[in-house]
């Protein structure tokens, strides 16, 4: 059951086994273990701008799978998902996050976020799963499992119902993430 919750990686994990010349056939030994779990906290989120912008969405891995999670978010396929500790965010006051295989596994195991952030940094207001609501009222999971196929990404629309703004709008909330101000002026080093 865990092949199919995670074929993508699984594929990676061979590719490289394959690459790094185990030569005898037949003797490869089992892949890397995947990671348990991944529990973002308010550190992990910052400024997005740091992160990696693929059509309309910023991409991060905290844990050493971002090769993996921009290939797949540049080429979204029917039912791959995505590397454990990844952070998918099209707002700076929303986040997904890929959680371990124990964490929700009839959803994909996502949890979501809302946001607080400042200038001052992140502080994480809501996480989880039913509980936590956008800014326009609705349920994350419940407009977001319309995309299920596509591990829950809704991509511009797929099945979700949509959202009230335009990728004009996306872009400027981006642009003017308050975090990203405090890093430039280096106010806090960290
Ligand atoms: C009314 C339905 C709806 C609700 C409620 C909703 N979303 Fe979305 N979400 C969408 C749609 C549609 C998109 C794609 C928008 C686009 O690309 O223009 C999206 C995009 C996203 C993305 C970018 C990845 C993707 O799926 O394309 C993230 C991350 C995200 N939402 C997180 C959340 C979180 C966290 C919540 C709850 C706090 C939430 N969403 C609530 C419909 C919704």
């Amino acid at each position: 059951m865990k092949t199919s919750a995670a074929p993508y990686r699984f594929g990676i994990a061979w590719a490289l086994v394959a690459l790094l010349g185990c030569g005898d056939a037949g003797t490869v030994s089992s892949p890397p273990a995947e990671p348990l779990d991944y529990e973002a906290t308010a550190d992990d989120f910052e400024c997005l701008k740091n992160w990696e912008r693929v059509r309309n969405v910023r991409v991060a891995n905290k844990l050493g799978f971002l090769d993996e999670a921009l290939a797949l978010a540049r080429n979204p396929q029917q039912g791959l998902e995505y590397p454990v500790g990844t952070i998918i965010q099209l707002f700076p006051g929303e986040a997904m996050v890929k959680r371990g295989p124990d964490f929700d596994p009839a959803n994909n195991n996502w949890e979501y976020f809302e946001l607080l952030v400042s200038s001052a940094g992140t502080e994480i207001n809501v996480r989880g799963r039913e509980e936590v609501i956008n800014m326009f009222g609705g349920q994350c999971l419940g407009c977001h499992e319309d995309a299920r196929e596509f591990d829950f990404l809704c991509d511009k629309k797929r099945g979700c119902v949509g959202l009230p703004i335009d990728d004009a709008f996306i872009t400027r909330l981006q642009e003017t993430d308050p975090r990203c101000q405090e890093e430039s002026a280096g106010a806090r080093g960290r």
